[in-house]
C-alpha cells in the first residue's frame, strides 16, 4: 500500500450470495464496523440486491457496486443490465472480467475491454479482474497473461481515466480455494501490472492506480498482504459474507 501515492480499497464481492431481503440489515452491519475506515470501502453485490444495499449504505462510508454488465447501452439484450440503468439507481463501482464471467459466461478479454469503455463512459468505476490460471502459472507464463489481460483490457482508454480505474489481480487458482498467493507472489504480479501501465501511459498513471489482491485473503492473511508496496487493496469473495472478517480485513489496510 501507499496512501500517499493512491487510494487503498477492500471491496467485498458477494458472487451469487445473500438475498435482497437480507442486504439492508448486513451493510448496516458492516458500515457500523467499518466506520471512520482510512481506505474505501466497497460492497460489491448482486444485481437485485443493489437497491437495498444502496439504500443501506446512504449515509455511511460503505460503496456500493455491480458484479458485472453489458457493454451496449441499451436494446435488444434480454436478461442483461447496462452501465446507465446501474448509474441511474447509484450504483458507483462494477466489477468486470472476474476469472468467473470468463470461465462459466464466456467473457473474453475483448467483452472486457468493451465493459470497461461501457462503464467509463457512463461514469461508473470499474474494477477490472486479471490473473493466471494454475496451468499458466506452472508454465511459467504468469507476467505475459496477466500484461495481455490488461493491455487488452484498457485499449482505448485515455490515461485520464485511471483515476476511477482499478485493477484486482486474481490468481485463478487462489479464488475460492483457501490456496492464497504468498504476499511475494502477489506484490510480483501487482508490480508487473504496474509496469504495463507504466509502459502503456507514463509513471504518474501507473504509480496512481489501485491494484488490489485478491483471491481467498482472509481476517489471518490481509495484513501481510497488504504490508506490500504494490498490494492497494483487495478485492475479498468469501470473507466479505461475514461482517467481523470483512472488518478485520478493513482495518489491516490502516
Ligand atoms: P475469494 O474470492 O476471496 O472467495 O477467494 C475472491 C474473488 O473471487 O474476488
Amino acid at each position: 500500500m501507499n496512501y500517499d501515492k493512491r487510494k487503498t480499497i477492500i471491496a467485498g464481492n458477494w458472487k451469487m450470495n445473500k438475498l435482497p431481503s437480507e442486504t439492508y440489515d448486513y451493510i448496516k452491519e458492516v458500515a457500523a464496523k467499518v466506520e471512520g475506515a482510512k481506505c474505501e470501502v466497497v460492497a460489491c453485490v448482486p444485481f437485485v440486491n443493489l437497491a437495498n444495499a444502496i439504500e443501506a449504505a446512504k449515509g455511511t462510508n460503505v460503496k456500493i457496486g455491480a458484479e458485472n454488465l453489458h457493454f451496449m447501452p441499451s436494446g435488444a439484450f434480454t436478461g442483461e443490465v447496462s452501465a446507465a440503468m446501474l448509474k441511474d439507481i447509484g450504483v458507483e463501482y462494477v466489477i468486470i472480467g472476474h476469472s468467473e464471467r470468463r470461465q462459466y459466461f464466456a467473457e473474453t478479454d475483448i467483452t472486457v475491454n468493451k465493459k470497461v469503455i461501457a462503464a467509463l463512459e457512463a461514469g461508473l468505476k470499474p474494477i477490472v479482474c486479471v490473473g493466471e490460471l494454475l496451468d499458466e502459472r506452472e508454465q511459467g507464463i504468469t507476467a505475459e497473461i496477466v500484461s495481455i489481460q490488461t493491455k487488452i483490457a484498457f485499449m482505448g482508454v485515455d490515461k485520464s481515466a485511471f483515476k476511477n480505474i482499478v485493477i484486482a489481480y486474481e490468481p485463478v487458482w487462489a479464488i475460492g480455494t483457501g490456496k492464497t498467493a504468498t504476499s511475494d507472489q502477489a506484490e510480483e504480479v501487482c508490480k508487473i501490472i504496474r509496469d504495463v501501465l507504466c509502459d502503456l501511459y507514463d509513471e504518474e498513471t501507473a504509480e496512481g492506480t489501485t491494484i488490489q489482491y485478491g483471491g481467498s485473503m482472509n481476517a489471518g492473511n490481509a495484513k501481510e498482504l497488504l504490508g506490500k508496496y504494490d498490494v492497494d487493496g483487495g478485492l475479498i469473495g468469501g470473507a466479505s459474507l461475514k461482517s467481523e472478517d470483512f472488518a478485520t480485513i478493513v482495518k489491516a489496510a490502516e
